[in-house]
């Protein structure tokens, strides 16, 4: 049987990978996109969602849920993503309608499905934070949440101290990690091991199908951006995360306490795990620490092969 899965995401070129790869994994159901700010604004990250969507006409559409305005991120990634967060690809979109809120849309999902819904989080957790105050119970009726964001050891991204995702709502990050619900966290020490070079293009669908005429439009510019911060290599951040959820057995995972700083002048978003000798804090997540690169790389390039 298909797992269920709501994605929650900030499109974001990476997160739009992650997208198409899901939306055509026969072994997910993806009940639900909940969009959030990040790495673009909230109003940008709903229409992102719907955009993918409506280029890559998935055999199964999901339902969509709107990102909320109160909640702007602090900082966002447009030099990696484009101004639009797809690569300055000017898509067109028809109009939004009656979308509900995305964290509305996380309750309605779980609570429809109890202990039997996987949420996969590419963006701040903003949503989650908020699907968890509006209703408090649901944190245990969730199966699990696999988290793309955090560090353990290796450094920042968005400054020394501090991951984008985690960075850019803290406290949410902080609420999660602290929630009762079983958590996976794939840190960027593990999915920046994957690194991509342009010899990658080769491997998207072809162009005239609806995913490698979409991709083909937003990759090259991301190679392009990474290119002009002086790496020849794109990481795709929140596909590691998606294989994380689809190939668990190419990860290594350890069980570990972990959480968030919320404030300081050089350290808020940054993780904090208890990695004493002898810990003091509770476990309460799974952390991923070791990945099979070329595994996950050959499962990618398959993944797209098939979705072409
Ligand atoms: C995260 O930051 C975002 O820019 C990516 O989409 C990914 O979710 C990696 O730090
Ligand atoms: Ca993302």
């Amino acid at each position: 049987m298909a797992r269920k899965v709501i994605i929650d995401c900030d499109p974001g070129i990476d997160d739009a990978v992650a997208l198409c790869l899901a939306l055509y994994e026969p072994r997910f159901e993806v009940l639900a996109i909940t969009a959030t700010g990040g790495n673009v604004s909230p109003q940008q990250a709903s229409r992102n969602a719907h955009v993918i969507l409506e280029q890559i006409d998935p055999p199964r559409y999901p339902r969509l849920g709107e990102a909320s305005l109160h909640h702007l991120p602090r900082t966002d990634a447009k030099q990696f993503h484009g101004h639009d967060g797809l690569g300055n690809s000017g898509f067109r979109v028809s109009d939004l309608h009656h979308l509900h809120p995305s964290e509305k849309l996380i309750c309605d999902t779980v609570r429809a499905a109890p202990d039997e819904v996987t949420i996969i989080t590419l963006g701040p957790l903003t949503n989650v934070a908020a699907a968890f105050q509006r209703d408090p119970e649901l944190a245990s009726l969730v199966d699990r949440i696999i988290i793309s964001g955090g560090t353990v050891t290796a450094s920042g991204n968005v400054n020394p101290a501090a991951e984008f995702n985690m960075f850019n709502d803290p406290e949410s990050a902080r609420a999660v990690f602290r929630s009762r619900t079983t958590k996976t966290l794939v840190p960027l020490d593990v999915t920046q091991q994957l690194t991509l070079t342009l010899d990658f293009l080769n491997h998207l669908p072809k162009r005239g199908t609806s995913v490698g005429e979409f991709l083909g439009k937003i990759i090259p510019f991301f190679f392009r951006a990474y290119r002009q911060k002086g790496q020849e290599s794109i990481h795709l951040h929140d596909v590691v995360t998606l294989f994380a959820a689809l190939h668990p057995e190419l990860f290594q995972t350890t069980e570990m306490a972990g959480d968030v700083e919320t404030s300081g002048d050089l350290t808020t978003g940054a993780t904090v795990f208890d990695r004493r000798l002898t810990p003091v804090w509770r476990p309460n997540m799974e952390v991923a620490t070791e990945i099979d690169v070329s595994a996950v790389t050959d499962c990618l390039i398959r993944g797209l092969a098939e979705v072409g």
